[in-house]
């Protein structure tokens, strides 16, 4: 299976934090993985090597086949337009509705109007926010403003979805309201990545992660994490995962 994205010997630094050291990994096409780690951790600046907006120290972050390195700045949109983005702060433009925010993906790549604007009711319906379409941004609460990222994300059928903590800001109901969204590209064949500090909400769903850990990742299987308890694991203290670990309970 084609590579979607791989990272070999990457080291991060920034003066003198080092957030990862000799970070080796790839994903294959049309998969879904979480990104988890602690806050602090490195998942934004991951995926911020992933869609051009941070170069490694060294090493080398190739996504679609494209080394990062060797684009140039001027590259990056037509480069961005394969990806689709969603923050954990929606970034919606305030006095756009959302039908117009949803539509914009499609406006700056020319086409036309009306067909944009039905193409964005589409993708309102397919989130739930049917009747929504004109209501002014700020009215809508935070898990409908993600559902309007989200749907402006994916517009443009993008080939590979990084998501950086798209979750954070919602109850956990409408977390994997949007997760199931994210679901359901994963399984019309888009490449999906969820950063998520909440280890929880990844064990919720039957997919890897790439977990972050003291500057390396390290890929975990559905399978390992739950049978494992690997998610209270990181509720205890060192003694106690040593205590854990010697009587077979845990596997690390
Ligand atoms: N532009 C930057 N300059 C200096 N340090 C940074 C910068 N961006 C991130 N960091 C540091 O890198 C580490 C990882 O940050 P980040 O990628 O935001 O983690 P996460 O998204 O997991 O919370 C943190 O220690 C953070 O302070
Ligand atoms: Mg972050």
């Amino acid at each position: 299976m084609n590579q979607i994205i791989s990272l070999e010997q990457v080291h991060l630094k920034f003066h003198r934090v080092e957030v990862f050291f000799n970070v080796n990994f790839s994903l294959p096409e049309k998969s879904f993985y979480f990104l988890t780690g602690p806050s602090g951790s490195g998942k934004t600046s991951l995926l911020k090597m992933l869609y051009g907006a941070l170069l490694p120290s060294t090493g080398i972050v190739s996504v679609l086949g494209k080394s990062m390195r060797a684009l140039n700045k001027s590259d990056i949109p037509a480069f961005r337009r394969n990806l689709g983005l969603v923050f954990q702060d929606e970034q919606l433009i305030k006095h756009f509705t959302p039908l117009q925010n949803v539509a914009l993906p499609l406006i700056i790549r020319e086409v036309n109007e009306k067909e944009a604007l039905t193409k964005a009711n589409e993708m309102l319906e397919w989130v739930g926010l049917t009747g929504f379409t004109d209501t002014p941004t700020h009215l809508l609460s935070a898990g409908q403003r993600q559902r309007v990222a989200i749907a402006r994300a994916v517009i443009a059928n993008p080939k590979l979805i990084l998501a950086d903590e798209p979750t954070a800001n919602v109850d956990r109901e409408n977390a994997l309201r949007m997760l199931h969204l994210f679901e359901e590209l994963y399984k019309s064949g888009v490449t999906v990545v969820v950063a998520s500090h909440d280890r929880s909400l990844a064990a919720a769903f039957p997919y890897p992660e790439i977990a972050i850990r003291d500057k390396a990742v390290e890929i975990i299987q559905p399978g390992r994490r739950r049978n494992t308890g690997i998610d209270a694991l990181d509720e205890l203290d060192h003694s106690s995962r040593a205590v854990l670990s010697s009587k077979g309970e845990i596997h690390l």
